[in-house]
């Protein structure tokens, strides 16, 4: 955990650090970056500027989980619904997407992250599409933490389109044996990552809202009343603090 070099002596992220065993620090995290739109109400601003103050946060967020050590972090940037929004709105976020990436794109290299998208990417607009394979190409290599960005993603299509794969591969080859929940597990997008440890929801709605569900079965679920623009490294530190006090026990009973 090498982020004990970038937090101010003395500060309240010092503190929370010190309360943090690094050896039980999340290996998946996955958030729910929602409250842009509020954020920006309450400061008479529309949504837009916004989702542009959530960049901030995406790349503090990033940057401080690959500094703790987790293995993967899972961002929910897109879902299939948020096409209903308005055309001005879904564009800006695509800009967005495509601006962070060609911006920090370096920086994602120099941390050796690898960069992922998750969701049906192939039906977004091709400069979007081919600024992810970019993406994805020039971080495989990598070998630290990996940023598996959802995009155009609900987690039924992603049932849908894993059991549509899985029953096409199995057919083919003559597979008789009846299907079990690893076979599952092998066609999802996130195929060969581990499940969440901890869900992160900003903004204080108590809704899972249709994101990896199959994969959060067993996911802890951190709710924070605090806006995703406004979410930092010590929020993250707090989160991770209290998943550390919870008690994991996946349905079995408290040890003694
Ligand atoms: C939810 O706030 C946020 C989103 C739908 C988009 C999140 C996207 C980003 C922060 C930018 C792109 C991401 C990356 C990874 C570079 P909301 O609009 O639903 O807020 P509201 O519930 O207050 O209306």
């Amino acid at each position: 955990m090498d982020l004990a070099g970038f937090v101010e002596p003395g500060s309240q992220e010092a503190g929370l650090l010190k309360l943090i065993d690094a050896n039980r620090v999340p290996k998946h995290i996955a958030i729910i970056m929602d409250g842009n739109g509020r954020w920006a109400g309450m400061r008479k601003l529309p949504r837009v500027a916004g989702h542009r103050a959530g960049i901030e946060s995406v790349r503090d967020i990033i940057e401080s989980a690959a500094r703790l050590g987790v293995d993967v972090l899972t961002l929910y940037a897109f879902s299939i619904e948020n096409w209903k929004r308005p055309k001005r709105e879904v564009n800006t976020l695509m800009t967005l997407l495509k601006e962070y990436i060609q911006r920090e794109l370096n920086n994602v290299k120099k941390n050796n992250i690898r960069f992922q998208a998750i969701g049906r990417i192939q039906e977004l607009e091709k400069s979007v599409y081919r600024e992810l394979q970019h993406a994805t190409d020039e971080t495989k290599e990598n070998t630290g933490m990996l940023l598996n960005v959802a995009l155009n993603y609900s987690g039924r299509a992603e049932l849908v389109d894993t059991f549509n794969r899985m029953f096409l591969e199995l057919k083919q080859n003559g597979h008789r044996t009846p299907i079990d929940e690893d076979v599952i597990s092998r066609f999802l997008y996130t195929s060969g990552i581990p499940d969440p440890d901890l869900l992160i929801r900003t903004s204080g709605e108590m809704r899972i809202s249709n994101f990896l569900l199959w994969q959060i079965a067993y996911s802890e679920i951190y709710i924070t009343s605090t806006f995703w623009p406004d979410f930092r490294r010590r929020h993250l530190l707090e989160a991770i603090l209290e998943y550390q006090q919870r008690d994991r026990r996946y349905g079995a009973i408290k040890k003694q």
